[in-house]
């Protein structure tokens, strides 16, 4: 299973998702301003994963610092966990990982630069390692919900391109595959950015899992005619009460799922709850630029000077939502309080 970003001498390396699934080119970043352009230019994407890239990043910030003043460092850290939250708005991964950053540096009275640096070394590392199990749990509980002969839609990415290794949404997918049930995937191709078609189907191919391209306005399709049975994503920002920032896309997605009687779970490790928002209403939705949905793969498709959208993610309201898996266990619809609990 390809690992999507890893600690390696020093240097953060990671694949180049804007080159899938024609090249499997990895790069490195060894300062903290590559991290940054390659969250912003989704060479790196999916909320964990920029999570832990940030987290990265500001370690590489902290190891480039040559000087032996911890104040200075400090001070350096601050600005570098700014510029890193201004990167992309809505997955709250990011804004968590770079909390844990920040609680690590200004928590402790730091001797000496280097124990500084070796702490928040330490911590990314540790978060990426975190990840990774977290995925694998997810994995497990979420297998529980499906069987033998199901169908299941996913949307965007949510596999191991999206974490560190595993993934959220495809876990539980990964999981009933490895114990041998008999499942079939169905994939949005995820317009504009195309996540389905460039990445989730080159992930169900690399992992032989039997799995069929579909473009996102087939979707209702399939469920009508009774051929998706089940729906798994994952997700950039839950809400207290359960509300879902997703993949724009996914809204769509739930409306259906319900008209046709189809369960639609979401899966994703505590890290994507933001605790401090009642609901989907408070999340920033990015707006992301317009060529995105004037151009594909660089071709213009529509005409210049035209009014174009493109919001990059939708809110799911709770109602919807079948369950919610995380880390640690499953969460069934009505949510009450059961998410505000898991902080406990
Ligand atoms: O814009 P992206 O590709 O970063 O969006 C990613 C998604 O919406 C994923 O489905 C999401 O991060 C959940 S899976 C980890």
């Amino acid at each position: 299973m390809i690992k999507t970003i890893e600690w390696k001498n020093d240097k953060v390396k990671m694949i180049d998702q804007l080159k899938l699934p024609l090249k499997e080119e990895f790069f490195e970043c060894s300062d903290y301003k590559c991290v940054i352009d390659a969250i912003k230019s989704m060479k790196i994407r999916g909320a964990p994963a920029i999570g832990v890239a940030a987290a990265m990043g500001i370690v590489l910030g902290a190891v480039n610092y040559s000087g032996n003043d911890v104040d200075e460092l400090l001070r350096k850290i601050d600005i570098i966990c700014k510029e890193m939250g201004n990167t992309r708005p809505t997955a709250v991964n990011l804004f968590w990982a770079i909390e844990r950053m920040r609680k690590v540096a200004f928590s402790n009275t730091w001797g000496k630069v280097e124990d500084l640096k070796k702490a928040l070394k330490d911590e990314a590392i540790k978060m990426a390692d975190e990840d990774i199990e977290a995925n694998k749990k997810m994995g497990k509980f979420g297998a529980t919900l499906i069987k033998d002969g199901d169908n299941i839609l996913t949307h965007c990415n949510a596999g191991s391109l999206a974490t560190v290794e595993y993934g959220t949404g495809l876990a539980p997918i990964f999981w009933s595959f490895k114990e041998g049930k008999k499942i079939h995937v169905y994939v949005d191709e995820t317009r504009p950015k195309l996540q389905g078609a460039r990445l989730t189907i080159w992930e169900m191919k690399k992992e032989n899992i039997p799995a069929t391209l579909i473009t996102d306005s087939m979707a209702g399709y399939f469920m009508k005619k009774g051929t998706i049975n089940k729906i798994f994503v994952g997700s950039d920002r839950i809400a207290v009460n359960g509300d879902v920032a997703n993949k724009i896309g996914t809204y769509t997605l739930a409306v259906l799922a319900k008209e046709h009687n189809i369960p639609f779970y979401v899966v994703a490790p505590t890290s994507t709850i933001d605790f401090s928002i009642s609901s989907g209403d408070k999340i920033i939705i990015e707006e992301r630029d317009k060529s995105e949905v004037t151009h594909i793969g660089g071709v213009q498709i529509a005409p210049d000077d035209i009014s174009v959208a493109n919001p990059a993610f939708d809110v799911t309201p709770n109602k919807l939502v079948t369950a919610i898996v995380t880390e640690k266990g499953i969460l069934r619809s009505p949510f009450g309080e059961k998410i505000k609990n898991l902080r406990l």
